[in-house]
C-alpha cells in the first residue's frame, strides 16, 4: 500500500481562524482527517505532521526516505526563504508536490518567489484547502501510472 506523508509548515496550525479571506474556514484537523479518509478510500496510507519549527520539518523530510512514497508540503512562509528545506528535499529521494493553499502570486511580491520550488515535482496553488486534495488525486494517479 502506498504512504503518503502530509507535512504543514508554520502558522497553519491556525487555520479556520487565520486570515479567512486568504485560508478559509477550514481547520487543519479538517483538512487532515478528508485526506486521511480519501487516503484510505483510494489504498493509500495518509500520515501529517505539523510544526512552526524548520529543523522539524526537515527531519520529517530525511526520515521519508524508505517508509514513504511522496510528501505533500505546504511550507508556509518557509517557501519564500527556506535553503535548508530546499536541501533537504534534494537530499532525498522521495517526490514532494507543494501546495498553497491562497494563490500566492496575487498576493504580496515576496509570496511570488518559491526557493522550493525547483526541487520539488510540482504545484499546485491557489484552490483553498482543496489543494491538498488534488495534490493528493495527482499523486495517486501519477503513483498508478495513470
Ligand atoms: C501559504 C502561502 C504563504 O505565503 C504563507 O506564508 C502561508 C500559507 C498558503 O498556503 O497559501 O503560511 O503557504
Amino acid at each position: 500500500m502506498p504512504s503518503i506523508l502530509v507535512l504543514h509548515g508554520p502558522n497553519l496550525n491556525t487555520l479556520g481562524k487565520r486570515e479567512p479571506e486568504h485560508y478559509g474556514s477550514e481547520t487543519l484537523d479538517d483538512v487532515n482527517n478528508r485526506l486521511m479518509e480519501k487516503g484510505e478510500k483510494w489504498g493509500c496510507h495518509v500520515d501529517t505532521f505539523q510544526s512552526n519549527i524548520e529543523g522539524e520539518l526537515i527531519n520529517q523530510i530525511h526520515a521519508s526516505m524508505g517508509k514513504y512514497d511522496a510528501i505533500i508540503m505546504n511550507p508556509g512562509a518557509y517557501t519564500h526563504y527556506s535553503y535548508a528545506i530546499f536541501d533537504a528535499i534534494q537530499a532525498v529521494s522521495v517526490p514532494v508536490i507543494e501546495v498553497h493553499i491562497s494563490n500566492v502570486h496575487t498576493r504580496e511580491p515576496f509570496r511570488h518567489t518559491s526557493v522550493i520550488a525547483p526541487a520539488c515535482k510540482g504545484q499546485i496553488v491557489g484552490f483553498g484547502t482543496k489543494s491538498y486534495d488534488l495534490a493528493l488525486e495527482a499523486v495517486r494517479e501519477w503513483i498508478e501510472g495513470v
